[in-house]
């Protein structure tokens, strides 16, 4: 697991966007093979949701051929209700993106059988090849999606009663009234969030400092569902130096010491999005200095991943060889870095 520690929300929100941004523009979806991304609710989200919506309309960043599947959703609040998950998303970045409407999966806490509405989003995640990047916030209590603490860590989508603390954070939502808060919500399992082939998770305040302490320093435990990531192969969890407060201090150095020891020695055009060493010049000895030498052998394919002072790239995917184009090989229907939109404008406002 890797644990990246930016100095406040802002930064955290412009990390996690640019790490979508790129992790789309790597996979070079294409209509056949999209990409299938998994989004949260939640105030956490809504600057990332701001940036992916700017980088759409500089150009950078292409929704055509992206599946979506929104984490949860209230039982019984009308569709039309401004807390209702699917109104949050429309307004926060679907109607802002060039996402194919067939492309969006949410749930319907209105169906009348909300059992088989849940098997339905099972059976429409599996047929769409399982969800390449799930991103996610937590609650409080250690919640991702509604997996409220005592969730089954092998559950899948389904109905959940929600926790009273829950509730009362949820009341902001709802003019304080936690009377107005429901009770009920569906929400994918714990198990599908571990089924996704990545998991990156945001933490921001003070507020989610236990939280993200007992999910992290102590064991795998049902009553913080979060702490599921510690078995996940490739998940990553982006906070701010507020959600670390309850961290050992030896905590959050080790974590950080590995962003600057990558850097320091092994050069970070050389780490993979996903953390992983993707390349390393022959003799080198991971010592001070071999980035220089690993430079020389970076291919076009490798910068577009490099990582910028903020640990990320700032350049989009260009494919310049045979090898570089997608792995159905046709090329079809590629993603459009540049999707003919006009840049944003300047104000710093995208919609
Ligand atoms: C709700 C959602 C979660 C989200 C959480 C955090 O409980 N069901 O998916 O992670 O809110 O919300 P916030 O980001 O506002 O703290």
């Amino acid at each position: 697991m890797r644990l990246i520690v930016r100095e406040d929300p802002k930064a955290v929100a412009y990390y996690t966007a640019n790490y979508v941004r790129l992790r789309i523009n790597e996979f070079r979806p294409t209509h056949r093979r999209p990409f299938v991304l998994g989004l949260p609710t939640g105030s956490t989200p809504v600057e990332v949701y701001w940036h992916l919506v700017d980088f759409y309309k500089r150009g950078e960043l292409s929704f055509r051929n992206v599946v979506t599947f929104s984490m949860d959703e209230y039982v019984g609040l009308p569709k039309a209700h401004p807390e209702c998950y699917c109104s949050f998303m429309h307004r926060h970045l679907y109607d802002h993106i060039n996402l194919r409407p067939e492309n969006i999966n949410m749930l319907d806490g209105n169906a009348d059988d909300l059992t088989a509405e849940c098997q339905r989003y099972e059976d429409r995640i599996r047929e769409v090849g399982g969800i390449e990047l799930f991103l996610g916030g937590i609650g409080p209590d250690g919640h991702i999606a509604f997996n409220e603490p005592g969730s089954s860590l092998e559950s899948a989508t389904r109905v959940k009663t929600l926790a009273y603390e829950t509730v009362l954070a949820n009341a902001r939502f709802f003019g304080g009234d936690v009377d107005r808060v429901p009770k009920l919500a569906l929400t994918v399992g714990v198990g599908t969030v571990r089924a996704a082939r990545e998991v990156l998770l945001i933490i921001t305040g003070a507020h989610k400092a236990v939280a993200l302490a007992k999910c992290i320093e102590e064991g795998v435990n049902h009553m913080w569902t979060l702490s599921v990531v510690q078995l996940h192969p490739s998940a990553m969890i982006v906070c701010d130096e507020d959600a670390t407060l309850e961290l050992h201090v030896k905590t959050v150095r080790y974590f950080k010491s590995i962003e600057q020891v990558q850097e320091q020695l092994i050069g970070r055009q050389n780490i993979g999005l996903k953390g992983s060493i993707s390349r390393l010049h022959h003799g080198s000895t991971g010592t001070p200095g071999a980035q220089t030498s690993d430079s020389q052998v970076l291919t076009d394919s490798d910068m577009s991943s490099a990582h910028s002072d903020d640990g990320m790239s700032t350049t989009s995917v260009t494919p310049t060889s045979p090898a570089d184009l997608p792995a159905d090989g046709s090329g079809e229907d590629c993603a459009e870095p540049n999707n003919g939109h006009s840049p944003a404008a300047t104000d710093g406002t995208p919609f």
